[in-house]
């Protein structure tokens, strides 16, 4: 009987640990969650109970949409991916969102090329038509496409959030490329990319102050999200199995109890 008990509070405490164990969320290829000081809040989306912050999730969007996106494309998203179900937009504001953008389709039945409005199944339109283009347009350098750079770099967020609140006076007798940036994030400490963001760079809806460290905040949590956006599913979906699996084991142990009894007290046995 004590046995039983002690049996059923191990095989708890390991269901328990196994839930809790930043290593069991880590799947694979993508990087355990790397502490990063900022937000002092904490990320909403981290730890077994983890969810989205939408409201932080349209933040990121938009800072996406007003400055990185100029450079940056985001080819694994496509409009109607921010829905509801994704960062919260209306089916209305989504059409708007992709009619707002143009891209080449065709050919038409002259064998000629058109443009026309993007539609809410189109993915996010690209900057540039390719590569060569992009390449041209940034010093000979490839600004790359955003929609998994979380699960791309070492580090994942707290690389993308270091990366871009890193950026400084270089020190003295530092030797900066021509064309180049200081950015103590990144290996070499210095980057292609001139700084992406600066204070009020955009006006967020929900009163939020734009201070550089709340846009690096809410544009890596949205490229987290673009990155995995069923993470909050599966982690809903991962509970509620621990939780299946822990009262299997408690109906489990009763009825071994139940079984074992009889042996136990062979007179009483049928
Ligand atoms: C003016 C163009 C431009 C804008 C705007 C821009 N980037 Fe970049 N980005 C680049 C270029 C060019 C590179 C490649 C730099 C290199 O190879 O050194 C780059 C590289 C990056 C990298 C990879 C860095 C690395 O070393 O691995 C990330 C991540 C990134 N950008 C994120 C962003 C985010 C997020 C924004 C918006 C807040 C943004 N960028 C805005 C041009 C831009």
């Amino acid at each position: 009987m004590r046995r039983a008990r002690r049996i059923a509070a191990a095989v708890l405490a390991m269901l328990g640990a196994l839930a809790l164990c930043p290593a069991a969320q880590a799947e694979q290829g993508v990087p355990i969650d790397i502490p990063s000081i900022l937000p002092p809040e904490g990320w909403s989306f981290v730890g077994p109970f983890g969810r989205w912050d939408q409201a932080q999730l349209r933040r990121g969007f938009q800072v996406y949409s007003e400055t990185c996106a100029g450079c940056h494309s985001l080819q694994h998203v496509a409009y109607r991916n921010l829905t509801a179900l994704g960062i919260g937009f209306g089916p209305e504001d989504i059409k708007a969102l992709a009619a707002s953008s143009k891209l080449e389709d065709g050919p038409d039945e002259n064998g000629k090329m058109f443009k026309r409005p993007a539609l809410p199944a189109d993915r996010i339109v690209p900057p540039y038509p390719n590569k060569e283009a992009a390449r041209a347009a940034n010093k000979g350098m490839l600004p790359p496409d955003l929609s998994l750079i979380v699960k791309a770099r070492k580090g994942g967020r707290a690389f993308l959030f270091d990366f871009l609140t890193g950026y400084a006076k270089p020190p003295a007798g530092f030797e900066l490329r021509r064309g180049m940036y200081f950015n103590t994030a990144v290996h070499g400490e210095q980057t292609g990319m001139a700084p992406p963001l600066a204070p009020d760079l955009v006006v967020f809806e929900d009163g939020t102050e734009a201070s550089v460290e709340q846009m690096a905040t809410d544009v890596t949590a949205f490229l987290t999200w673009t990155a995995d956006p069923h993470l909050e599913l599966r982690k809903k979906l991962g509970l509620k199995v621990v939780i299946f699996l822990a009262l299997l084991t408690i109906m489990f142990i009763a009825l071994k109890r139940e079984v074992w009894a009889h042996l136990h007290h062979p007179r009483r046995a049928v």
